[in-house]
Parts: structure tokens; sequence; C-alpha cells
């Protein structure tokens, strides 16, 4: 079964899973007993569980067939990022669905590689480039120069398409952080139009830079192992400080012009909108208002594309999301719309 199915499952269901553990984390219980939590992905999505003390743990590599002791061996302790065969059943906790895996197999990870269960954007890598140099062709000198040379001269690319924007909430997969950036550019440049004809003048350019910059600082915060993980900088420092140092590291090297790099940093820095989001100044040009507005309507929108299309067809509204304090409505859009994509190419999914 895939994750996607998993989570459709009732409660009491049992099945049985392949995918990569991107998180394997050790604790214990009330009495004092072990138990993990495990994060499993595939190619569909990504699933959090449990395995309690009482599981089996077996590695199946090779030819063998050897039990694991996973609080002594190297092999059971080594699972992050390995392919793992999982057994579990759904039970229910606090009235939402858990996942309880109750056999863990280490499988051969020349014949299942983990690479190949990391979800991946549903946009194709080739619409997602062409969109995103059509973005930058569009911008007048000297923005067209500097992303010009940053991205596709100075090497930025080679991670910036395959970076991941986050490990769980939203595009936390391959190609996640352009997909995902291209959206919010998207929506910003249409902001400026609307906007324009409301009387609000807002610099195109700045507004496509920021865009497509915003969370730069991305690339320092997460790093793919074969799945989506936080760096210790992103831990400790996170990708608004780390995207605005790497930012004016290259305006500096690149000698751009340092007015329209004030205006670009400023996005960087305020993108998040509140202080309380990780922002330490709020957007304060027009410009930084859209790019700000964007990137929070596409996070949201982001969630509520994924929880609709999760949801059972008999239901109307999902379970609560704690990341939006709500749970979501399908409101009037019977299906999920087909996705249209960059450039408005057919989606790979
Ligand atoms: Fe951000
Ligand atoms: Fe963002």
């Amino acid at each position: 079964m895939t994750t996607e199915e998993v989570r459709r499952l009732p409660k009491d269901a049992t099945f049985s899973l392949l995918g990569v553990a991107s998180r394997l984390v050790r604790k214990k219980d009330k009495n004092d007993n072990p138990f993990w939590d495990i994060s499993v992905m595939d190619g569909t999505g990504q699933i959090d569980g449990k395995i309690w003390s009482s599981s089996e743990w077996w590695n199946l590599e090779g030819d063998s067939r050897i039990r694991l002791d996973p609080l002594a061996d190297d092999a059971a302790l080594g699972l992050e990022g390995c392919t793992v065969g999982l057994m579990g059943k759904v039970v229910e906790f606090r009235d939402q669905n858990q996942y309880n895996f109750n056999v863990v197999y280490r499988v051969d990870q020349e014949k299942y590689p983990p690479h190949g269960f990391v979800r991946r954007s549903p946009f194709s890598d080739e619409a997602m480039e062409a969109e995103f140099r059509e973005r930058i062709e569009a911008c007048g000198e000297p923005v067209r120069g500097f992303l010009t040379r940053i991205f596709f001269e100075r090497g930025l690319w080679r991670e910036y398409r395959a970076w991941p924007a986050a490990v769980s909430v939203h595009h936390a997969y391959v190609g996640g952080l352009l997909e995902h950036s291209l959206s919010v550019t998207r929506a910003a440049l249409a902001l400026v139009r609307s906007y324009a004809a409301s009387g609000v003048p807002a610099d195109a350019d700045i507004v496509a830079a920021g865009a497509l910059l915003h969370d730069l600082g991305k690339l320092e915060s997460y790093r793919l192992s074969p799945t989506p993980q936080v760096t210790l900088p992103g831990n400790v420092v996170d990708h608004i400080v780390l995207g605005y140092h790497r930012f004016m590291s290259l305006v500096e090297e690149e000698g751009f012009d340092m007015e329209r790099a004030l205006a670009i940093g400023h996005i960087l820095v305020s993108h998040h909108g509140s202080r309380e989001f990780g922002s330490p100044v709020l957007p304060a040009t027009s410009e930084a208002m859209i790019v700000s507005a964007a990137d929070e309507l596409d996070f949201k929108l982001y969630c509520w594309r994924e929880q609709v299309a999760q949801m059972d067809a008999g239901r109307d509204v999902t379970d609560f999301v704690p990341v939006l304090q709500r749970r979501l409505w399908r409101g009037s859009a019977a299906a999920p719309a087909p996705l249209a994509g960059p450039g408005g190419e057919e989606a790979r999914r």
C-alpha cells in the first residue's frame, strides 16, 4: 500500500507499506519503555507512526532474515534514510487516526533504493524550469542580469531546482522550493497588475526577484538525505537570516545595485509578515506587502489542496488541521481541480 492509501484506511484496518524512513526517533513512555516515532515517505506522501517496544524488527538484506534488537543492533539504529517495510494497524487516539507499526523490516537497499521512494513535486521539472527562466527573462536590467548570473553562472540553480520548501507541512518534497517560489511569484505579479489598476504602484522586477528569492535561505536550512531534513543552521538560525546573509553576499560579489538590493533584501526579511512568525521587520513597501501576502496565501492554499485531495469522497470537512487552526471545507469544488501547473503544462501526477 502507499502512504496515501494507508491514510484513507478506517480504524482497526491493518496494512503493509514500503517507504523510506525519513525520521526515526527513540523515546520513552511513562513506564520507561522505549518506543520510536517514525515518519515514512513514499512517492505519494508521508505518514507518521509509532513503533512500540513489543514490535519486531527484522533485517531482510541479501538472503538473510535476521531478527534485530533495535536497542543494540547498528542495522536497526541506522534505519533513518533507509528503505523499510512496515506492517501496522490503524488505531484511534484522541479522535485522530494513529498508525502503529508492529513489524519493521530493513529491506535490501540495492533492490529498493531509498531515493526511489522520495516524494517529488507533482509538476514536471521541465515545465518549472521553463517558467523560472521566463520569469527572469521578463525582468528588466539590472535585475535580469543579476538573477541570471546568481542562478545559472554561480550554480545556485543546481540546488534550488531540487530543494524542498519544508520537511513537513508544505511543499516538503523534491522540487518543493521551486514549485512554491514559482507559485508565489505568479500570484504576486498578478497582484502587482491588479493593484496598479487600484492606483497602488509596485515595481514588478523587485516583486519577481523578491518572490523568487524569498525562501533562498532554505537552501541552507534543509538538505536532502535523501528525504528532506532540517540542518543545524536551519534549526538555530533559520531561513530568513540565512537567506538575507547569502543574498547580501551575492549582491556584494556581483556589485549589484544597492538601492534595489535593499528593496529585495527587505522582502526576504519581512516575508513572514509578523515578528511572531520570524520576521524582524514587517513589510513596509508595496512590493514586500504583496510578496508576503502571496507567500501566506500559497501556504494556506497548498494545505487546502493537499487536505481536500486526501479527504474521502463522502466527507465535506477535513479533520482539524493544527497548522491552520481550523478544519478545511471542500466548498463547491466538488472534485480537486486538475493540476494545470507552471506554464499551463500538464502536471506529472
Ligand atoms: Fe519563508
Ligand atoms: Fe515561502
